[in-house]
């Protein structure tokens, strides 16, 4: 048996592919155009085993798409393949319709044909799992209560209007063609692998050179951080368990204002890698720096994972501490990794952006 992954060179989908081949027995399938965010070194441990194949190519290539359907004829297909990041949603939206809403649809239009085209069996076992973000809820007022599978969908900025519009198509296939299709809504993910332009490794990445450390607005907005190991377990328990046509958040149960986080990082830091006598500053939360605000940034984003938790069992095993101190362990301890994605293109976006 083989399962397709999407984006499986990226953030999230290298740590899914690592964990599911841990455990399961199947073969995995990864197709990921590799754009700036991916990089093949994260799955470098796996480079040699039998059950992983990588194939370049892009979600909006339905040829391509339906070819590798009928050559591995995969039971399950997770789609984590998007432009993912909000900052360049701002400065270039196309990039995030052609891959969030087109390529999405494209891939939609080829499982289709692929799952009518099954016999009876095979379509009681196939799935399609959509990875989404809680981004499409929109930004909640500090005393709001949690996003819930309910919550209406107000983005707010390119990056969530295209994953909100991903995630509707997603919906309306299931509804109109009973395509066997879940969604998975979460927060933001943090851990091994993370491309340094999102907060946590940005920071660490920054303080280890003793660059600027550079915080947003008043630094007071909030995020609810989850373990990407722990979100790569709740998926798949949804692919396992989860009811076809259902959504399902998931979150970390860690609300943390950004420069709470990031003094967090400084201390962990001040432990494990101290500065020298000789440097010019005693603590790293000393590069800390408010820089002007990103347009139209939300406020706070909360998860209510009731429903995993009560309907799949699933509850995230890493509390923030441990899971932060994890993090900033291995990125110490894969300086090479942190130098191998500073690349040219990495190394543009960050003269560009600040
Ligand atoms: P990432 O940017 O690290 O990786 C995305 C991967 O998709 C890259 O390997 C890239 O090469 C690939 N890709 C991009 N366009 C493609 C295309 N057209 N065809 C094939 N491959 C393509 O992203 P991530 O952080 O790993 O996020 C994975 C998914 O999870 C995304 O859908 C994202 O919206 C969602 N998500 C992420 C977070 C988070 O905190 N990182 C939170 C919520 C939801
Ligand atoms: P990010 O990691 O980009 O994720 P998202 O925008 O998807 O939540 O940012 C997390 C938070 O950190 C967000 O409130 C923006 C803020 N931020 C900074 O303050 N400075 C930075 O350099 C970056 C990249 C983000």
């Amino acid at each position: 048996m083989s399962i397709l992954v999407t984006g499986g060179s990226g953030f999230i989908g290298s740590n899914f592919i690592l964990e599911w081949l841990k455990n399961e027995g199947d073969t995995v399938i990864n197709l990921d155009k590799l754009t700036y965010a991916a990089n093949n070194y994260n799955l470098k441990s796996i480079e040699n085993e039998k059950r992983y194949i990588f194939k370049r190519g892009d979600i909006g290539d339905e040829n391509l798409i339906s070819f590798l359907l009928e050559e591995f004829k995969p039971r399950y297909v997770v789609n984590f393949a998007a432009e993912s990041h909000v900052d360049r949603s701002i400065n270039s939206p196309e990039h995030f319709i052609k891959t969030n809403i087109n390529g999405t649809f494209c891939l939609l239009n080829s499982l289709k044909k692929y799952f009518e085209s099954l016999n009876k069996e095979d379509k009681s076992f196939f799935k399609f799992l959509h990875v989404s973000t809680d981004e499409v809820f929109g930004s909640l007022e500090r005393d709001d209560k949690p996003f819930t599978e309910e919550s209406p969908y107000r983005p707010n900025n390119p990056y969530s209007a295209s994953k909100a519009s991903s995630d509707h198509l997603v919906r309306a296939f299931n509804k109109t063609y009973n395509f066997p299709a879940l969604t998975t809504n979460c927060s933001n993910n943090y851990g091994p692998y993370q491309f340094p332009e999102k907060l946590i490794p940005l920071i660490i990445n920054n303080a280890l050179l003793k660059k600027n450390l550079p915080i947003y607005g008043d630094g007071l907005q909030i995020r609810d951080w989850l373990y990407v190991e722990d979100h790569c377990k709740a998926i798949i328990k949804v692919l396992k368990m989860g009811e076809i046509g259902e959504t399902y958040n998931v979150g970390g149960d860690n609300e943390k204002t950004n420069i709470e986080l990031v003094k967090r990082i400084c201390t962990l830091l001040d432990d494990f890698k101290p500065l020298k006598a000789e440097e010019n500053i005693s603590k790293y939360e000393e590069l800390i720096q408010f820089v002007s605000d990103r347009p139209g940034h939300d406020r706070r984003y909360v998860i209510d994972s009731s429903k995993i938790q009560r309907d799949l069992g699933w509850t995230p095993e890493e509390t923030f501490d441990s899971g932060i101190e994890k993090t900033v362990i291995w990125y110490l301890s894969n300086l090479d990794w942190v130098e191998n994605v500073q690349n040219e293109n990495y190394l543009n976006w960050i003269d560009s952006h600040y």
